[in-house]
C-alpha cells in the first residue's frame, strides 16, 4: 500500500475502495504511515468528502481497529442513543435508566467535556466514589444486573478514533460530516447495538449551526448505520437555548435525579420520552409507549439511575448540593434569547469545564436558570444563579447573556426535525 497513491486519489476527488481506506487505517495505528501523510489524506477527506460506501468503509476499519463489547446474551435488546453535544444536555441519565426499567440494555459508552460542550463522564463523577472506567466484564455484570451502565470507551475501543480525532483537532478537520460519522459510529457499533437514536443539536450552543448542517449529518449517520445493518433514526432538536434550567456537572446530575421524581423540567423530560419512543418504534415495543411516561417520572427510573450508580460505585445520597448567588433581572419583560454557547464559555471559566482534554474540572460550578424563553419576567426577580462566583462580574456576565424584550418572542420547538 502506497498512502501516497490514495492521498492523490483522494485529493482529485475519486472515490477510495474498502481496501485502500482499511489498508490506511491498518497501517496507521500499527504507526506505518506517518501523521503527516495521514493530515493530508484527513484534508483531503474534509475537502472533497467521501460517498456512502467510503464512510462505511472508513467506519468499518475504525471499528475493527480495536475490540468490541461481548455482552451475554439474553439480558434484553442493546440500545443507545448518542447526542452530538449540547449545553445542559443531561438526558443520557434519564434516558439510560429509563429504558433499563423497560427491559432493555443499555451499555452506554460516553465521553468527557471538551470546549463549551458537557461530558456525561464528569458529570456523574461529581458523585462521590463513582467510577467510569469499567472494564469489558463489569460491563457485561452491570448491564446484566440493573440493564444499564454509563461508562467510558476503553483505549480498545475504536483505538483509530481517538488517533484520528487527536489529528482532527489540531489540522481543522473535525468539521467533516464522512469523519463525524465515522468516529461516532465506530464507537457505537463496538457495543453492538439493535438500534440507536442520534439526538442532533442544532442552533449556537452545538456543533451544528443550522438545521440544514444537522440534517446532513443526520443523514449520513443514518445511511452509515443502514448499510452498516443498524437501525437508526435522528432527531434534530433545538440548541438556541441551555436544555433544562441547570449548566454544571453537580448540578446536572441533581437536576436529573428530581426531574425522575418531579417529572420537570419539562423540555428535558419530553426529550428524554421522545428519544425513548424512537427506540421503542425502531425495536418494535410500542406496546411499552403508554408505560413511558409514567416510568420515567414515577421514581421508577430513579431508582434505576441510583442502583446504576451504586453498582458504579458512587452515592447519589452524598452528591454535594451546592449554595447559590443570584442576579435580579433588570426589566420587565419576556425573556427572548439566552446565550447558550456564552453559557457554556462562562461555565468554563468557572472551571465546570475544560478546553484541554487534560484539564481539572471543579465539578461543583454550576449555572442555573430560572427562566427560559418565552418566560414572563418582572424587574427585581431572581432571574439566574451561579454557584460560588469567585467575583461580581461573573454574575454581571451571565445577566448579560439573557435578553428581556417588551415583547412575548416566537417560540422555536424543541425537536426540529424527525429523521428516518
Ligand atoms: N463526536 C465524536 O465522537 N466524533 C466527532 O468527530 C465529532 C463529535
Amino acid at each position: 500500500m502506497n498512502p501516497l497513491v490514495i492521498i492523490s486519489r483522494k485529493r482529485d476527488g475519486l472515490a477510495l475502495t474498502r481496501d485502500q481506506i482499511f489498508d490506511c487505517i491498518t497501517a496507521y495505528v500499527a504507526e506505518e504511515i506517518p501523521d503527516y501523510q495521514m493530515s493530508a489524506l484527513l484534508m483531503a477527506i474534509y475537502l472533497k468528502g467521501m460517498n456512502a460506501d467510503e464512510t462505511c468503509y472508513l467506519t468499518e476499519a475504525m471499528l475493527c481497529s480495536g475490540d468490541q463489547l461481548a455482552l451475554t446474551e439474553g439480558h434484553g435488546i442493546v440500545v443507545d442513543k448518542h447526542s452530538t453535544g449540547g449545553i445542559g444536555d443531561k438526558v443520557s441519565l434519564l434516558l439510560a435508566p429509563l429504558l433499563a426499567c423497560l427491559g432493555f440494555r443499555v451499555p452506554m459508552l460516553s465521553g468527557r467535556s471538551l470546549g463549551i460542550t458537557g461530558g456525561t463522564l464528569d458529570k456523574l463523577e461529581s458523585v462521590p466514589g463513582f467510577r467510569a472506567t469499567l472494564s469489558p466484564s463489569e460491563i457485561d455484570e452491570i448491564t446484566t444486573a440493573t440493564g444499564c451502565v454509563i461508562c467510558g470507551a476503553s483505549d480498545a475501543i475504536a483505538p483509530a478514533d481517538k488517533l484520528l480525532y487527536r489529528l482532527r483537532d489540531v489540522t481543522a478537520t473535525v468539521g467533516s460530516i464522512p469523519l463525524i460519522t465515522a468516529s461516532i459510529l465506530a464507537k457505537k457499533l463496538a457495543e453492538n447495538p439493535a438500534a440507536i437514536v442520534f439526538d442532533i443539536k442544532c442552533g449556537h450552543g452545538a456543533l451544528m449551526k443550522t438545521p440544514a448542517m444537522a440534517r446532513e449529518l443526520g443523514r449520513s449517520l443514518i445511511d452509515t448505520s443502514g448499510l452498516l445493518g443498524l437501525s437508526a433514526r435522528a432527531l434534530i432538536t433545538d440548541m438556541s437555548q441551555p436544555l433544562g434550567m441547570m449548566i454544571g456537572n453537580t448540578v446536572e446530575v441533581r437536576e436529573a435525579w428530581v426531574a425522575m421524581e418531579q417529572g420537570e423540567p419539562h423540555d428535558l423530560i419530553e426529550l428524554t420520552l421522545a428519544l425513548a419512543t424512537q427506540l421503542l418504534e425502531m425495536t418494535g415495543r410500542q406496546d411499552l409507549q403508554p408505560s413511558l411516561r409514567k416510568t420515567l417520572v414515577s421514581g421508577e427510573a430513579s431508582r434505576k439511575f441510583q442502583e446504576m450508580i451504586a453498582r458504579q460505585g458512587g452515592d447519589l445520597e452524598q452528591l454535594p448540593d451546592p449554595a447559590w448567588e443570584y442576579v435580579e433581572s433588570p426589566q420587565t419583560g419576556y425573556v427572548s434569547d439566552i446565550d447558550s454557547e456564552g453559557i457554556g464559555r462562562l461555565l468554563i471559566t468557572m472551571g465546570g469545564g475544560r478546553m484541554r482534554k487534560e484539564a481539572e474540572i471543579n465539578h461543583e460550578a454550576g449555572i442555573k436558570l430560572n427562566y427560559k424563553i418565552g418566560d414572563q419576567v418582572r424587574k427585581g426577580q431572581l432571574l439566574a444563579g451561579v454557584t460560588s462566583p469567585s467575583d461580581s462580574s461573573v454574575l454581571d456576565c451571565l445577566a448579560s447573556m439573557i435578553t428581556i424584550e417588551p415583547e412575548s418572542p416566537e417560540l422555536r420547538p424543541l425537536i426540529i426535525d424527525t429523521m428516518y
